[in-house]
């Protein structure tokens, strides 16, 4: 990739449909200075604002590499330049592309998730995609499994020894929200209307209670696992292939290999084969 970020025709990543593409950002509390002012640049002043409402310098540092990955990341897939895409936000805040309108961005999608050290994106073409990532160093809210979760995964998750828990309750956590971010209606659904069944191992069952708008079949669902710390879930409306990527915007950016853990049906995984 170039500095500028801006991608030529000929150096589009190609996306075909039935593909998702996994952006991995890993990132420390503080930005490189240098890069700061070329970050900064390609934000709109709203973005700019809403960069400076934050009251700690880590989650200023996080918003900003943030809208610079989501940039620069979707100009691998369209002719523009990182400043140039335009964001809309649905009526429970889930942000799409907004334009430019050309062929190239055409059904392209995205959804993004972070935590302590890493930021995942997901892209598309026509799917229905949310992601969501945890840093599992941080302690499971076990307490709140009984009043958020379904009754069948509190059930489950009991019945594990104490140690296996916390696992338990991220991989539920992860799956949950990357259901919920991908209808894009955050917790308008409640938590306990829909349940994961992850008693066999590898396996992801899922189920919608009849109050739904959706139907369980619609969904497939993957784990994966990029780090120690961090587990990952994505939820899409086709069974597609995962492709991942790793990168640090408007620097650097490589294949990776990711494992997958569990998936609804195991698909094939692997790196995006380099430009
Ligand atoms: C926004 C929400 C969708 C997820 O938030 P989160 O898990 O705190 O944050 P994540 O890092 O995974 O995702 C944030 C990103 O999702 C995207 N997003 C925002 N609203 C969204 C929506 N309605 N649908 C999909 N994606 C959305 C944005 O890109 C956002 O990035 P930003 O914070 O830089 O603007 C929301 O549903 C929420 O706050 N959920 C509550 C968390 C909770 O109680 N979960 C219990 C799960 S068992």
């Amino acid at each position: 990739m170039r500095a500028s970020g801006k991608s030529d025709r000929g150096d589009l990543l190609p996306l075909p449909a039935g593909d998702i593409h996994l952006w991995f950002c890993p990132h420390g509390e503080a930005g490189d200075p240098a890069l700061d002012a070329t970050y900064r640049a390609l934000l709109t002043p709203q973005e700019l604002q809403q960069k400076d409402r934050f009251h700690f310098a880590r989650d200023r540092h996080r918003y900003l590499l943030t809208r610079v990955l989501v940039r620069s990341v979707l100009s691998r897939y369209a002719p523009l330049e990182p400043k140039d895409w335009r964001f809309a936000n649905g009526p429970f805040g889930r942000p799409r592309i907004d334009g430019p309108e050309i062929e190239e961005t055409r059904g392209l999608d995205f959804n993004l998730s972070h935590t302590a050290g890493l930021i995942v994106l997901a892209v598309a073409r026509n799917i229905e995609l949310g992601v969501d990532v945890e840093n599992t160093r941080r302690s499971a809210v076990l307490e709140a499994v009984g009043h958020y979760f379904a009754p069948a995964e509190a059930l489950s998750l009991g019945a594990l020894p104490a140690a296996l828990q916390p696992h338990r309750f991220f991989e539920l956590w992860t799956l949950k929200e990357s259901y919920i971010k991908a209808r894009g209606m955050g917790l308008q659904i409640p938590l306990d209307s829909f349940a994961f069944a992850l008693d066999a191992p590898s396996d992801i069952g899922f189920a919608l209670d009849d109050a739904h708008d959706d139907t369980a079949q619609r969904w497939h669902f993957r784990q994966l696992q990029p780090t120690p710390d961090h587990m990952v879930a994505v939820c899409s409306s086709a069974d597609a292939r995962i492709v991942c990527r790793e990168t640090a915007p408007l620097q650097w950016e490589r294949p990776l290999e990711v494992r997958t853990t569990r998936a609804s049906k195991i698909p094939p995984l692997s790196p995006i084969p380099p430009s």
